[in-house]
């Protein structure tokens, strides 16, 4: 068996599974995880995925890695939503967090909630479109690397006439009615440009893979990669699939690091992060891991297409 490194292998995608590949990184080696797993066996034609009664279990030991492999002031962000099984919401994704909370001391920090604002309309019997998933906040401590400044928003409309005449409970601060030890002062906000965000992401759910069934947008992993991380920092995503997460680090300069079972999927998330190095020219310089064995391909690319690009290089070069 490969050993644990003492540094993760960065800006590549191990090709395999990730309850395997993650016991090659070291303790507390990344600032970020964040990852959307096969939800349950939702798309089973697809990809693999466990059955609703088995996804606790299968998913806890993973959790557990990924705890490990969390730094303390790291944040987990795990985009997940139940399905509804004969007219019923299941309850995997609850018994979930309740068992990370209580077996592998996760705190659940927050909830933040993805408004698909485009999925298509349906009717359904019992309910209406689902259009939202849940992006969990897991982290290891209270205190933990957050960067507000980053996701501010335009203080919007509502500003201008809200902020124009304020009563004089606006004016001091206002203790919230249920002893949360929460407050405001509206009159803080008089002339500022820039708001801070509510915990729901409105964002369609397009996007430029069309090659992977459940791919994400990349302004979904962008926005917690903003939040959470600084430049140089490293994500992790143990579900890459198309490799949406890694395009994301590439576009902050953050590194990235992801598995994948899928030779079809890995393939597809290699040739996006060639793809994006060669249009915005940046080096598609090998780093082969030594724990990594030979197991992943140099530096998220594949090598087929690594040479393909080399040899355009050089022509283009040689053409100049
Ligand atoms: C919901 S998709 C992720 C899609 C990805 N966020 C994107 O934007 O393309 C889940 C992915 O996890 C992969 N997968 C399933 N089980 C896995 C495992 N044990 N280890 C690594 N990858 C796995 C699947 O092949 C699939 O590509």
């Amino acid at each position: 068996m490969a050993s644990v490194a003492s540094s993760p292998p960065l800006d590549q995608i191990i090709f395999g599974n990730c309850l395997e590949k993650l016991k090659l990184l070291p303790d507390s080696s990344v600032d970020l995880i964040f990852t959307s797993p096969p939800y349950a066996d939702n798309r089973r034609k697809t990809y693999n995925g466990t059955p609703i009664k088995d996804y606790v279990k299968w998913f806890l030991p993973i959790s557990q890695e990924l705890f490990r492999v969390l730094k303390p002031q790291g944040s987990f962000v795990l985009n997940i939503k139940e399905r509804a099984v004969n007219g019923e919401r299941q309850t995997y994704v609850l018994r979930l967090i309740l068992e990370m909370r209580e077996q592998q001391k996760w705190l659940w920090t927050e909830e933040y909630i993805w408004h698909k604002k485009n999925s298509y309309p349906g009717k359904w019997p019992n309910r209406f479109r689902d259009a939202w998933e849940r992006c969990l906040h897991f982290t290891k401590n209270k205190k933990f690397n957050m960067y507000q400044e980053e996701v501010m928003v335009p203080m919007g409309k509502w500003a201008e006439k809200r902020l124009s005449k304020l009563s004089t409970e606006d004016q001091t601060r206002h203790e919230s009615k249920v002893s949360s030890g929460l407050g405001r002062n509206v009159s803080n906000w008089v002339g500022r440009e820039k708001a801070y965000p509510t915990n729901v992401l409105y964002l369609p759910t397009e996007c430029s893979n069309k090659n992977h069934s459940a791919a994400f947008p990349v302004d979904l992993p962008l926005w917690f990669i903003r939040l959470f991380t600084q430049e140089n920092d490293v994500v992790l995503d143990p579900f890459m699939g198309s490799g949406t997460t890694a395009i994301a680090c590439l576009q902050t300069n953050r590194h990235f690091l992801g598995v994948e079972l899928k030779e079809e999927y890995y393939r597809l998330a290699c040739e996006a992060i060639a793809k994006y190095r060669e249009t915005y020219s940046l080096p598609l310089s090998a780093v082969p891991h030594p724990a990594l064995n030979g197991q992943t391909l140099t530096n998220g690319v594949y090598p087929s297409k690594l040479e393909r690009i080399r040899d355009a290089n050089d022509t283009k070069h040689s053409r100049a």
